[in-house]
């Protein structure tokens, strides 16, 4: 089965409040877009990656690039946009399947990734890394209104993996619709398609806030160890 790797990394990261859109923030010294596209170059068997980069971005230069099967294509103006752009830029090599990983989670473990895969290819259906609440969660404002069980409730993460074709006809239809989508398993969704949980580890993180900089590099060095 051949697989693709996608990269939505044309967000502007309006929550860290940064001079530069946050996948250019140095993490170590080194850019957390490095960070991730590195991390995703050590992954066997896939084909091609997508970067997908903001028009108005003036950080992004081809040397940020891992190898020879690192592209890129513009990104629109919403995450899922970005994703559906992508995919058309991947359509000439027609993968069979195709991973979505976000340019703001670094972090993810390989183990979790290659786990997703196998997954993924031996029941046939799409998946993605996910983690069981751990807190007690609450609906309301200003005031509570309800505690909401938790025994169901799961975190979705990226990577998410689907098949290239199913994917593609899922956003398109979505996004036509008008529809709220927020990762690849929401279009999956709305479309009845199964979407497989696999529980993985908790640190991979979305570096969104300022807070999240200073964990981020400690989990970095633990890592390392
Ligand atoms: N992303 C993208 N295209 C967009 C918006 C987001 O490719 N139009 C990417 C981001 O670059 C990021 C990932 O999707 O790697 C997850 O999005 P998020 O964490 O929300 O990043 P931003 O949208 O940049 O941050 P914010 O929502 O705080 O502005
Ligand atoms: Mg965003």
């Amino acid at each position: 089965d051949k697989l693709a790797v996608i990269i939505p990394a044309a967000g502007v990261g309006s929550r860290m409040q940064a001079q530069v859109p946050k996948q250019y923030i140095p993490l170590l010294g080194k850019p957390i877009l490095v960070h991730t596209l590195e991390k995703l170059a050590k992954l066997d068997g896939v084909e091609q990656f997508m970067v997908a980069v903001s028009k108005e971005d003036s950080y992004f230069t081809t040397s940020l690039l891992p190898d020879s099967r690192f592209g890129h294509c513009d990104g629109g103006k919403e995450r899922a946009d970005s994703v559906l752009l992508a995919l058309r830029a991947l359509a000439s090599s027609k993968p069979d399947w195709v991973l979505v990983h976000d340019a703001a989670r670094p972090l993810v473990a390989l183990e979790d990734i290659h786990h997703l895969i196998a997954k993924c290819v031996n029941e046939g259906q799409g998946g993605i890394l996910a983690a069981r609440v751990k807190d007690t969660i609450k609906c309301g404002a200003e005031l509570v209104q309800k505690t909401v069980p938790r025994e169901s409730l799961w975190q979705a993460f990226t990577p998410q993996m689907f098949k290239y074709e199913e994917l593609l006809a899922a956003l398109e239809l979505g996004l036509a619709q008008g529809a709220n989508i927020t990762d690849e398993a929401s279009a999956m969704e709305l479309q009845k398609k199964p979407v497989q949980l696999i529980a993985a580890r908790t640190d991979n993180i979305k570096i969104t806030t300022p807070e999240d900089l200073p964990l981020a590099e400690f989990i970095i060095q633990q890592q390392g160890k």
